[in-house]
């Protein structure tokens, strides 16, 4: 092609009419008449919605959005995936720990006794003996004292299955306490635990005393 002047105005040309039909729009914000529009907006799916259809051809599973991967939990939430069952709660006692947002600190102890107080105290008694107000209500020696070998070396995961889940005639406490708190009251009963073992030598025969004390 010889580039001669007229060339040059077609060229020209043309690109002031493309110009002037792109530029087109209502207002500021209006992107006027898109040229190809698939160059601008590109055909994405919806990342927090499915498809009805679940024709998400991209994902193996037809949707948009993955499903989370098993046991997987939320950043920031605290609580656990073992569900209700006997087995998980050994899995729970091996390889569930006191989560690191939560600090050993005074304030947190401080917490944990707050709840300790209202929700625990009844059964289990100020210094975790087993012999709170309504303890007298249950079978001798249902409720653990803290100062048994038992408590004594239960794995905090099992206290939390236990919170979280209740265990026998124990309630769940997972209305009443969010998971941080239920790490707090944790914090509480192991240093109740430590000060039991410290005051009782025989831990059975304590509990033993206080319910003939009653
Ligand atoms: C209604 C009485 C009652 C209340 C209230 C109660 N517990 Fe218990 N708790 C029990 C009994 C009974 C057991 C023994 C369960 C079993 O092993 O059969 C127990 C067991 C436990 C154990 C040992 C768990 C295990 O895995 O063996 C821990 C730890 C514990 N309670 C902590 C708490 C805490 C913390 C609270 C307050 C949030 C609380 N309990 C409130 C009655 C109670």
């Amino acid at each position: 092609m010889k580039i001669n002047n007229r060339t040059v105005y077609k060229i020209f040309g043309s690109m002031a009419i493309v110009a002037l039909v792109v530029s087109c729009g209502r207002g500021p914000n209006d992107p006027g008449t898109e040229y190809m529009p698939d160059m601008y907006v590109s055909q994405a799916y919806e990342p927090f919605s499915q498809l009805a259809d679940g024709k998400n051809t991209v994902n193996a599973d037809g949707k948009n959005m993955r499903e989370a991967a098993p046991r997987t939990i939320a950043q920031g939430q605290l609580d656990y995936y073992y569900p209700y069952t006997v087995e998980q709660y050994d899995e729970a006692l091996k390889n569930v720990k006191m989560p690191v947002e939560v600090a050993r600190t005074a304030e947190n102890l401080a917490i944990g006794k707050h709840f300790y107080d209202i929700n625990c105290f009844p059964c289990h008694g100020d210094k975790g003996m087993g012999d709170g107000p309504v303890s007298v209500k249950f079978p001798p020696n249902n409720i653990p004292s803290y100062a048994t070998d038992r408590i004594q070396t239960l794995a905090e995961g099992g206290m939390y299955h236990t919170i979280k889940y209740g265990k026998n005639l124990m309630g769940s406490y997972a209305s009443v306490l969010t998971p941080t708190e239920r790490w707090c009251v944790i914090q509480y009963v192991q240093y109740l635990a430590k000060k039991a073992k410290a005051n009782a030598p025989a831990p059975a025969a304590a509990n033993d005393t206080i319910k003939k004390v009653k």
